[in-house]
């Protein structure tokens, strides 16, 4: 169960937290400048963005399944490097770049090695990220928790269970297994700071993206619950803020 489709809402929910990590994931891939870009699953435009802002490309291509992203992707990045297209990972086509990075993806796609046995045949180097579900991404942890305790018949859905090569040990598995060797990880931390209670939860109740998309499925008063536990467990300081923090791993190789 997963839903993309308001670059909006997707914004408030992922998409801010996704432009912080961006920022230190292409520092780290520290590559030359006039290269050609490829973002596998670019959403919002979230990581193209961060690439023509610091890593002077000479191209970039997005592409995301999603035809509602792309469109918000295109409004809001307006730069002659960068296109982007409505298309899915498993209908890439054979053009080759000197950089393929696909940010907060790879968990989605239903054959994860058959996907990066592709991009490693289409790009020179090869990096992705994906949220520590399990532990270090906070604001979904603390979500799937409250609705692991009130309705243990639902804890299935926690992306924490549903996705456990979310690790540095899981991606370079699955990068081995696709054929790479010499495979980096790191994790990467960012604050994810709300003013107020209220600007953590409002973006669960938009549908974008797993955690949202299930809260959809309850009723009001199951909604009102997992709110109100919320509300009691996270850290929330004097001033009504809630301090976060948000890791992903990141993996790189070269084909
Ligand atoms: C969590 S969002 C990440 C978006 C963006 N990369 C970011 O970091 O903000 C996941 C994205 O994967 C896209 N997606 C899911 N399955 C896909 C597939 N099979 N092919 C291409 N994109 C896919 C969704 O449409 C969505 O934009």
């Amino acid at each position: 169960m997963d839903e993309w489709s308001s670059g909006e809402i997707y914004e408030s929910y992922v998409g801010r937290w996704s432009r912080l990590v961006a920022k230190e994931f292409v520092a780290w891939l520290d590559q030359p400048e006039a290269l050609t870009w490829l973002d596998v699953g670019c959403g919002t435009g979230a990581l193209t963005s961060t690439i023509l802002s610091t890593a002077s490309p000479a191209a970039v291509l997005g592409v995301d399944r999603s035809a509602g992203f792309v469109d918000y992707a295109r409004k809001t990045v307006q730069d002659e490097r960068a296109r982007f297209e409505v298309r899915s990972a498993e209908e890439l086509t054979d053009e080759s770049f000197d950089v393929v990075v696909s940010g907060l993806v790879l968990n989605f796609l239903p054959d994860r090695v058959e996907a990066l046995r592709k991009l490693r045949s289409i790009g020179k180097t090869v990096a992705v990220y994906v949220w520590d579900y399990a532990d270090g991404m906070q604001l979904m942890k603390y979500f799937w928790d409250v609705v692991g305790d009130l309705r243990p018949a639902d804890r299935d859905q926690d992306e924490g269970l549903r996705f456990p090569f979310c690790s540095a040990e899981g991606l370079e598995g699955l990068f081995t297994e696709a054929g790479f060797a010499d495979v980096t990880t790191r994790a990467i931390d960012v604050p994810t700071v709300f003013a107020s209670f209220d600007d953590y939860w409002k973006p669960f109740l938009g549908g974008q993206g797993v955690a949202p998309a299930y809260l959809r499925t309850l009723d009001e008063s199951a909604q009102a619950a997992v709110r109100d536990v919320l509300r009691d467990r996270l850290p929330t300081e004097a001033d009504g803020s809630i301090d976060l923090t948000a890791r992903v791993w990141a993996a790189r190789a070269v084909s």
